[in-house]
């Protein structure tokens, strides 16, 4: 049975660990030791890290790695990934290099429109609601001017506010639905800081609108804040080259892999079960790219997916074809990212994660993430095609199990040359290092 603790976040760092560990903790030495191996002996990038969250009580690691030769526009790049999947920076780095010498990807960034709403509930004639937001709307502007200041000199700012009747839908619902540039900035801030000023407006000037009745004077504000729906943030990422120039060690047929690419890609667009696994694999890239760069994650992740949801079926971001002999395989996605403000002044890796891209504006970033997440899937789909995915997933993964056996240099040395000539799985591995401690 465990206890309920009262005031968890005043207690001192020690003394948190010290609850957890007599409250969970089988060995508690051995537990308060793993949590604080992790900790960084330098003092203030310990408390940098303290600080982002509440109630830290250690770093959880994950590993960065590069995935090179990305060539976008004509550009080379590296692409600092953070990731714990096993295959990921392998399989984006191979396809970097495949696609490198295919003229490389082709991006475009085609809005980088954000969105946030008051959602509000008015009871009332909707057409005096509509004649007050007319007159109205230039005070929400005015009211915002203290905040839109600073990012009108950098060219970004509220670019319309209007009034949406939802009532069809949910009795005496209202939204104001604002739309905003925030330039190399994600913007969450900015936009909820501007919504709950709205907000506050909307609800003030109501009180003295000389048309509206005492009821309709009082509007109910319900909430205000931005939206990770952004379809008209959106980015295009794209791959083509001859089918003939498809091949190479795997691909001995091109038309007959191009062919059955395309094909898979076809039932990602129609079959939902497939369309989550295929998405899944584009948000890989995608997602240790935006990670590493100290995107929000969780924010691309609920957008994209609304976005392949967008016509009322879950179906595949990817599209490919072939035609007049040419292979083309592209993707567009909403992607609302951000390269100053947030975690990016803040996080040193996240820093170098974004020197490492030669400090993209936010719209490169956006077509970098893009490229990732297409070459990823290519990735995937190439190895499903052609070996299936368990021959360059495993190959990675030995290490795991390496790791997990606690295995020495030699044994390591013997396992890999074993496996350069077997099929590896968990079990065919963990045998052969039995037999080899036999
Ligand atoms: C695994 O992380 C991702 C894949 O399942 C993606 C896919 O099936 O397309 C390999």
């Amino acid at each position: 049975m465990t206890k309920e603790v009262i005031g968890f976040s005043k207690l001192s760092k020690e003394e948190k660990i010290n609850w957890i560990a007599d409250t969970y903790f089988t060995n508690s030495k051995e537990g308060i030791s793993v949590l604080k191996q992790y900790w960084n002996s330098d003092e203030t990038l310990q408390k940098l890290h303290d600080d982002f969250i509440e109630n830290t009580i250690t770093n959880f690691y994950l590993p960065l790695g590069i995935a090179p030769n990305f060539l976008i526009n004509g550009k080379f790049n590296s692409v600092p990934m953070a990731i714990e999947e096993s295959s990921v920076v392998a399989a984006a780095a191979k396809s970097a290099k495949f696609w490198s010498t295919r003229g490389g990807f082709k991006t475009t960034v085609f809005g980088t429109e954000k969105i946030g709403q008051v959602h509000f509930l008015f009871t009332g004639n909707s057409d005096k609601l509509e004649h007050f937001f007319s007159k109205v709307k230039p005070k929400l502007f005015e009211n915002t001017e203290s905040m839109t200041k600073n990012m009108q000199k950098r060219g970004g700012g509220i670019l319309d506010i209007v009034l949406k009747n939802k009532t069809s839908k949910l009795e005496n619902y209202y939204q104001l639905h604002a739309t905003f540039e925030t330039k190399d900035s994600m913007g969450a801030n900015f936009i909820n800081s501007c919504l709950e000023q709205f907000a506050k407006t909307l609800r003030e000037e109501a009180l003295y609108f000389e048309a509206f009745s005492e009821t309709e004077k009082n509007i109910t504000i319900v909430m205000s804040i931005l939206s990770n729906y952004v379809p008209n943030c959106v980015v295009r990422a794209e791959v083509s080259c001859k089918v003939e120039e498809l091949a190479e060690k795997n691909i001995q047929n091109p038309t007959e892999f191009a062919e059955k690419f395309v094909q898979a890609v076809r039932i990602a667009e129609i079959e939902p079960y497939r369309a989550v696994t295929h998405n899944k694999g584009i948000m890989n890239g995608i997602d240790a790219v935006v990670l590493a760069t100290g995107n929000d994650f969780r924010a691309v992740e609920a957008g994209i997916h609304a976005y392949a949801s967008r016509v009322g079926k879950y179906s595949s971001l990817s599209h490919a074809k072939i035609e007049n002999g040419i292979f083309s395989f592209w993707m567009e996605i909403p992607l609302a990212l951000g390269t100053v403000g947030g975690l990016t002044s803040l996080h040193p890796l996240v820093k170098v994660a974004l020197e490492i891209l030669q400090k993209p504006s936010a719209k490169e970033l956006m077509q970098i993430v893009a490229a990732t997440g297409l070459a990823q899937n290519f990735a995937a789909l190439r190895s499903l095609t052609t070996t299936g995915i368990q021959e360059g997933h495993m190959k990675m993964h030995i290490n795991n199990i390496l790791n997990q056996y606690k295995t020495t240099i030699e044994e390591r040395n013997e396992v890999k040359k074993y496996f350069e000539n077997n099929t590896i799985s968990h079990s065919a591995v963990v045998a052969f290092i039995e037999h080899l401690r036999n």
